[in-house]
């Protein structure tokens, strides 16, 4: 099906999805990564619809061509990539395989009411390896990501809306052999010495890793000379990545009652303002980043790993709740 481009033509990428349970997170992560590698024209929104259900009635009922990425399962082998188009994908999400895809559904079924609904629709599925609680999609579903990319720029093209490539915009993956990238690291000597930063609870850990292998690499580039373009990437990866984690942590705080909640917030909430500072003034021109700058960094996250964070651990552990 192609369609004849007119200006007046708008489209949205949905990605949706929850990126608190790994894989179900996909879509999020693929447009997230599409906005990373491509210019996006005025005429194509690209929004992370997250869970939300009926909040995104707005965002959909101006546009002319949706493409949802999800995850789907069909039954089919992890990473299988799905296609439907128009009618079959309203039918599709009334099979209400998640709590997202039932809020949208009863989005596109009032806009079907209203006559509002986009006339060309596609959903570009992928079946989940793992949706277990942590911010990490599985490696499996973590190397399909680029080619969900390649499928949703296809679909806009096929739609008459053609994505250029940004400069820069590679992708900068931070789980792949972390841990030997972070043995190898010449500058990053401080947490190879350290390697015993787990705190007992599996799911903190493998996110700690992801954190300290973004600080990590922004060393490797620093060292090997590279563009700018690919330490803002990583900055912001690191950003949004801790605002993520922290969100997860506090979740758990909450869901276990722990006492010291608040202190630690307000931990969380002075990382990611330094970070968010560094960034700011890194994107100004206003500071170089140096080894100095990374090896502050890390001093401040190891410490709180291995301080606050550590004593959360202590307390799962010591109430057995992780057991539970
Ligand atoms: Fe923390
Ligand atoms: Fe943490």
């Amino acid at each position: 099906m192609t369609v004849e481009r007119h200006e007046s033509k708008r489209a949205l990428v949905l990605g949706v999805g929850n990126i608190l349970l790994q894989d179900e997170g996909v879509g999020v992560r693929v447009v997230e990564e599409l906005q990373r590698r491509f210019h996006i024209p005025a005429t194509v929104q690209v929004l992370d619809g997250g869970t939300a259900g009926m909040g995104l009635i707005e965002d959909i009922l101006d546009k002319d061509c949706l493409i949802i990425v999800d995850a789907v399962k069909t039954g089919q082998l992890p990473g299988t990539i799905v296609r439907l188009e128009r009618d079959a994908v309203p039918a599709f999400l009334q099979t209400h395989l998640s709590p997202h895809q039932l809020g949208l559904s009863d989005v596109l079924a009032t806009l079907t009411i209203i006559d509002k609904r986009p006339k060309d629709m596609v959903l570009i599925g992928i079946v989940p390896k793992s949706i277990e609680l942590s911010l990490e999609p599985s490696e499996e579903i973590n190397q399909k990501i680029d080619t969900l990319v390649d499928r949703v720029v296809a679909e806009l093209s096929n739609f008459g809306f053609h994505l250029s490539s940004r400069q820069g915009g590679q992708r900068i993956s931070p789980v792949p052999n972390l841990s030997n990238r972070i043995a190898e690291d010449r500058l990053m000597t401080a947490f190879t010495m350290a390697d015993d930063f787990g705190i007992g609870c599996p799911a903190m850990d493998s996110e700690h890793q992801v954190q300290i292998g973004l600080v990590t690499a922004m060393g490797q580039a620093l060292e090997q000379g590279c563009d700018k373009a690919v330490v803002d990437g990583i900055l912001e990866q690191l950003s949004s990545y801790t605002n993520a984690h922290c969100m997860a942590e506090q979740l758990l705080m909450r869901l276990y009652a722990y006492p010291h909640y608040e202190a630690h917030l307000q931990e969380h909430d002075r990382l990611a303002e330094q970070i968010l500072d560094l960034q700011r003034k890194y994107q100004a021109g206003e500071i170089q980043m140096t080894l100095a700058v990374i090896h502050s960094l890390a001093d401040w996250l190891l410490g709180h790993i291995k301080g606050t964070d550590e004593a959360f651990g202590s307390y799962l552990n010591n109430h057995d709740l992780l057991a539970s």
